[in-house]
């Protein structure tokens, strides 16, 4: 199927939980300290949903606001996505929860499994979809809540993360939009980043709830290593496929991992440090939620305008990557 149309961004809306976790109250839980998690990380705090929140509430929450912003009604949806690895259960899909709470017609919902790359894959598959003619309007929702598979009792993880979504309605623009797309996996450094229970290979038991197998199990310094580098050529590849460099884009929207990994990949760029939104301080890593609420906040504050080229760059467990050139 050859595209067709050119797909835009219509409007977009976030979610933040209205708790605050500060590094001060982490030193009271596990053996750290603020100093330690703002210099290895640039995390200051991190929100975290109430226990009767769960995803698909963050994620309608920011659906409805996208969709105000977009000047659409749910009726007018032909597609949601929702990108995350914390659904409220392993089915039904939290994109079909999402489908009933908005009160949206019975169209096609699923969710997309890949980490903090999910809402940029999100937005490739919708981009698709609208491009063909298939359909006119996409939600794209990347929502997460971190904090239920977080242990914290792990200083090496818990600092990390923290919970939140955000979201754009797709639809056909005259011009701009997504200009290109670049996606990419690689299942064999699976290993680095995993929540290893719950799943048809070690499924729930009282062991693997005592062994603490249903939290995040990470190999930080190692996956590290390879984020800068899996960023930095992510987002070339997605550069290059319009003859465009790195001055051409007025602002890179990253995933936000960590604060030197943000950094290194600016100077691999050749791109000054201003040029990269930055919100890591306020929320920590969410996940797909992350570049999807930095979008948001980037656009809302006024760090883009019409007509500038934006780059979405984002990279995670699978492991996973995906970088998005749009005209806004
Ligand atoms: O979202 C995508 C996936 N996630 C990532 O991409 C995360 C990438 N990795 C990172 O951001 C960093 O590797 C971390 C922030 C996770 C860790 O920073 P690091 O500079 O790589 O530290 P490290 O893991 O090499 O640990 C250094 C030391 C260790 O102590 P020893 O063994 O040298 O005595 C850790 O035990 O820091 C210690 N440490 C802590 N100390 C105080 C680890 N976590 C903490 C902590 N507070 N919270």
């Amino acid at each position: 199927m050859c595209d067709t149309k050119k797909v835009g961004i219509l409007g977009v809306g976030m979610y933040l939980p209205e708790k605050r976790l500060t590094n001060k109250d982490l030193e009271k839980i596990v053996d750290t300290t603020d100093e330690w998690i703002t210099t290895r990380t640039g995390i200051k705090e991190r929100r975290i949903a109430r226990e009767d929140e769960a995803t698909s509430d963050m994620a309608t929450m920011a659906a409805k606001r996208a969709l105000e912003d977009a000047k659409l009604t749910p009726a007018d949806i032909d597609l949601i996505i929702v990108a995350t690895i914390t659904p409220d259960m392993f089915f039904p899909a939290t994109a079909c929860i999402v489908q009933d709470k908005l009160g949206a017609r019975q169209v096609p919902a699923f969710d997309v499994s890949v980490a903090c790359s999910g809402f940029i894959y999100g937005l490739a598959i919708a981009k698709q979809f609208i491009a063909s003619g298939t359909y006119k309007h996409a939600l794209v929702i990347a929502a997460e809540k971190l904090s239920t598979i977080t242990d914290w009792s792990d200083r090496n993880t818990c600092v990390l993360f923290g919970d939140g979504a955000g979201a754009a309605v797709l639809g056909p623009v005259e011009k701009g939009g997504i200009l290109s797309v670049h996606l990419g996996a690689n299942g064999k450094q699976g290993e680095l980043i995993k929540l290893p229970a719950g799943g048809s290979r070690i499924p729930a038991s009282k062991k693997s709830v005592e062994d603490k197998l249903h939290f995040i199990k990470m190999n930080g310094s190692e996956l590290f290593k390879h984020a800068v580098k899996i960023m930095a050529d992510a987002a070339l590849e997605a550069t290059k496929s319009l003859g465009l460099k790195a001055e051409d884009i007025k602002l890179v929207i990253p995933h936000q991992a960590n604060l030197r990994i943000l950094n290194a990949v600016a100077k691999r760029m050749g791109l000054t440090e201003d040029k990269i939104y930055l919100n890591i301080e306020k929320y920590g890593n969410m996940s797909a939620a992350s570049s999807a609420v930095a979008f948001v906040e980037a656009i809302k504050g006024g760090r883009i305008k019409r007509g500038d080229k934006v780059l979405l760059d984002a990279f995670g467990g699978g492991l996973t990557w995906g970088a998005i050139v749009l005209e806004w």
